[in-house]
């Protein structure tokens, strides 16, 4: 087992938030939540989302977060430490993260694998390898293993290198990088043609979109875009010193996290109503917006191939801007077995980084060899049934299995005066009451 000694730990608090804001920052920002708004009448979404992330979402990351940095571990050796008296539920709900965490993995790296691709056609273009071009831009089986092993290795060596050299150091790299790309692609796309018909829509509420589906949809959305769930958060808790006040950091983590999913549609979808002003379909024969997956890998690309000497540039950009926010959730995601396999196991981190990587990468290219039948099996039992369902076991175990005087000392580490403010009074009970019966509603209305 490896000791509390020789566990990583984050150097500093900003190298934390970088890295959970860089799991919390991913495709589901960048791409699902801008195309979920366009989809799902505008800022009323966009208000049901705020207010899904502060009522459900948020008090289930401090949870999270609380749970790994009280048990130091992995979702296994953390469930056991607090959970004391059962010796099967903690490894029974701890393998059932470490399993959502890995298919989740699994058809991430292959959706990241398309958006390395789509990164490099425009290089290729420009010197002149057409072909090649052609071959990473069109739906193909080769295509689809090489760029998602592709992927899978960068993921896999980031994860190798450890906890302050390898997650927090890209992490703090990259995410401020990321930062900048998007305010400069939002103040270029703003200044096209046709822009602010996309603003328009995606500011001004049509609340007669809000229904039953709009509620769900954005609570999923808080869901998965908070990396909840699968022990991301609790790993990543668990390398957290414990003078840091944890409620305040996942406060900003869900600020860093909301303010790039407002970012990302305040550039997505005024950039595919410049691509419809550009002459690029984006409603269907039905008159509804094209579906996301179409949206990011057919409207974009026509719209930068509409802008004339400056199109491949935006493109790169564009592209190496999704590569990097779903690269810092990548680690996020891999991290959780790896460290299950370092704390229970005693395996070494580079050993447990490439077995376990690589055996993920086998699953992803298992899921592309057999595409049709398996990539969106595989989305659905990970993210719609099996994250919620690991979510109502954390709200249980925090708000019924921990003892509340245990809870509260460990809340008080980071913040001494925490059993005298409001923060104390509401969330026990919030975890304890709201976020299980919310979270089995949502399961109930998705899976119906
Ligand atoms: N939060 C990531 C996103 O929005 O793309 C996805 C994710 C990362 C989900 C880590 C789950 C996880 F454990």
């Amino acid at each position: 087992m490896t000791t509390e000694a020789s566990r990583g730990h984050f150097s500093s608090r900003i190298g934390f938030i970088m890295a959970a804001a860089g799991s919390a920052v991913g495709l589901g920002n960048v791409w699902g939540f801008p195309t979920k708004v366009a989809e799902n009448g505008g800022a009323a979404f966009i208000l049901m989302y705020l207010a899904m992330v502060f009522v459900l979402a948020f008090p289930m990351l401090v949870a999270e977060l609380t749970i790994g940095r009280y048990g130091q571990g992995n979702p296994v050796t953390s469930l056991r430490r607090v959970w004391r008296n059962n010796r099967f539920a903690p490894i029974v709900f701890g393998a059932l993260a470490l399993l959502a965490a890995s298919l989740i993995l699994s058809f991430y790296s292959i959706v990241a694998g398309w958006l390395v691709a789509f990164a490099a056609e425009p290089l290729a273009t420009a010197v002149g390898a057409d072909g090649l071009a052609a071959w990473l831009t069109e739906f193909s089986q080769p295509r689809n293993v090489i760029m998602t092993l592709l992927f899978s290795l960068m993921t896999i060596w980031v994860v190798s290198k450890g906890v302050a050299d390898g997650i927090e150091k890209w992490s703090t790299r990259l995410m401020p990088i990321l930062f900048v790309l998007f305010a400069g692609m939002i103040i270029y796309i703003l200044m096209q043609e046709g822009a602010m018909d996309g603003l328009r829509v995606y500011l001004v509420p049509d609340f007669s979109h809000l229904n039953g589906r709009l509620i769900v949809d954005a609570m999923g959305q808080a869901f998965f875009s908070l990396s909840l769930g699968v022990g991301s958060m609790m790993v990543y808790g668990s390398y957290l010193k414990k003078d840091i006040n944890l409620p305040k950091v996942a406060t900003q983590v869900a600020i860093i996290d909301t303010s790039v999913a407002f970012a990302a549609g305040l550039l997505i979808i005024p950039a595919m109503f410049v691509a419809k002003h550009n002459g690029v379909e984006i409603f269907n024969a039905a008159g509804e917006l094209i579906s996301s997956g179409d949206l990011v890998f057919q409207v974009l690309p026509s719209m930068f191939h509409t802008m004339g000497s400056s199109g491949p540039v935006i493109a790169v950009v564009f592209f190496v801007l999704m590569v990097i926010a779903a690269l810092t959730s990548s680690i996020s995601i891999l991290e959780v077995p790896v460290a299950c396999a370092q704390d229970e196991l005693g395996m070494s981190r580079q050993a447990s980084s490439w077995l376990i990587g690589l055996l993920i990468a086998v699953a992803s290219v298992v899921i592309c060899l057999n595409f049709g039948a398996l990539f969106g099996l595989v989305i659905d039992i990970s993210t719609v049934y099996m994250q919620p369902l690991l979510g109502i076991i954390w709200a249980v175990v925090v708000g019924w299995v921990w003892h509340r005087n245990e809870l509260l000392k460990e809340l008080q580490q980071g913040n001494p005066e925490i059993a005298d403010g409001w923060f104390w009074k509401i969330w026990p009970w919030y975890v304890r009451f709201i976020c299980p019966v919310a979270i089995v509603a949502v399961m109930f209305v998705s899976i119906s």
